[in-house]
């Protein structure tokens, strides 16, 4: 009887888990959870950065802002796409001008036309508020900032939750606790702008007071320091490059685990149950989307597909960003409308 009820449970958790299970939930299962010493190099801070390898063989990291200063690390490897997650508690309570980030980016490579995709947490008066930014940069197109808004349906600094970036040759996925939050496409739109080059992967904690909350109206406040953002289940998997010579790629993965495997069996990124997820959390949770955006943008950047319902919404949170009435579609092959550096307006 034990046993048969043992075998029932077994399999009303493996259906719920194949119903739920999204790319990023089945790879966050299946990839070796890395520590820091395997995986990481401190990048700044010196001691705000610490590890504890007594108690869970150095697999959490805890970044510290204090006064003094912030602290980060870096992946010891370059990637040309694959999966990253972290499982990521941020700091509580009083947390405005305070920024934690989690990264790609190879900056320090190709400083004129890097490629960087996002999260950035932001701080705010009341600890519930955290906001969370995704953006993403191609090419050095650093004159188009992609970026997106959202609250959460959690208090981010109560519990450790799961932050994963799906990057392939095709396509980009946010993760927030494996739901799909943003998906970003090569297209034709984009061009250039699809982030295609080798990137390491960053955690920061810095003080962004000059602009996260409410663009700069309220600064870090070091009475309540150090602002603690730990940092555990760090998964990197992906194709890994050599820093000098960028073109020798290892996709050979761990023969071990056939963890290479993993990531070229993802087909469809997302299922319909995963898109229409990702759907319901944008309506609710998304609060400025840079296709919106009238006062950055006098026409939206070419991949931007709009949608009159979003864009009504948007209006509601911030009404001169959002502008006003409905806006119009854009016509393809029209060409682009941009602000020349006078203001005037140029096709080009
Ligand atoms: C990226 O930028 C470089 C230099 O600005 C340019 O030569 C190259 O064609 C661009 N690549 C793509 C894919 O647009």
């Amino acid at each position: 009887m034990k046993e048969f009820m043992f075998i029932c449970m077994l399999i009303s958790i493996s259906t719920t888990v194949s119903v739920a299970s999204s790319t990023s939930s089945s790879l966050r299962k299946n990839l070796p959870v890395l520590s820091f010493d395997e995986g990481y190099n401190h990048l700044f801070g010196d001691s705000n950065l610490v590890t504890n390898s007594k108690d869970d063989g150095g697999k959490t990291v805890h970044l510290l802002l204090n006064k003094r200063t912030g602290s980060g690390f870096v992946s010891q490897d370059l990637y040309l796409h694959g999966f990253f997650s972290a499982s990521i508690k941020l700091p509580a309570d009083y947390t405005a001008g305070v920024v934690v980030a989690f990264y790609m980016s190879n900056g320090d490579i190709f400083e004129r036309n890097h490629d960087e995709l996002d999260f950035e947490f932001l701080g705010n008066i009341r600890g519930k508020d955290w906001k969370i930014q995704t953006n993403v940069y191609g090419n050095g197109s650093t004159n188009i900032g992609r970026e997106e808004r959202y609250g959460l349906w959690f208090d981010p600094s109560q519990d450790f939750h799961h932050y994963s970036i799906l990057w392939t040759q095709s396509h980009i996925i946010f993760y927030v606790d494996d739901i799909a939050i943003r998906e970003v496409k090569r297209s034709e739109g984009m061009v250039g702008d699809f982030p295609s080059k080798p990137m390491s992967l960053y955690a920061t904690i810095w003080d962004g007071s000059t602009w996260a909350t409410n663009g700069g109206k309220y600064k870090v406040n070091y009475r309540y320091a150090p602002y603690v953002a730990e940092f555990t289940h760090l998964v990197l998997h992906g194709c890994t490059v050599d820093p000098i010579e960028l073109s020798s790629i290892n996709c050979d993965g761990d023969a071990t685990t056939n963890n290479l495997d993993i990531l070229s069996s993802i087909k469809n990124t997302l299922s319909s149950d995963q898109r229409v997820e990702m759907m319901k959390f944008r309506e609710k949770h998304m609060m400025y989307s840079y296709c919106y955006d009238h006062t950055r943008y006098l026409s939206p950047p070419e991949e931007c597909v709009l949608d009159s319902l979003e864009a009504k919404r948007l209006q509601q949170f911030d009404p001169v960003t959002f502008g006003n009435g409905p806006i119009a579609p854009r016509h393809k092959g029209k060409g682009r409308h941009r602000l020349s550096r006078t203001g005037s307006m140029v096709n080009i």
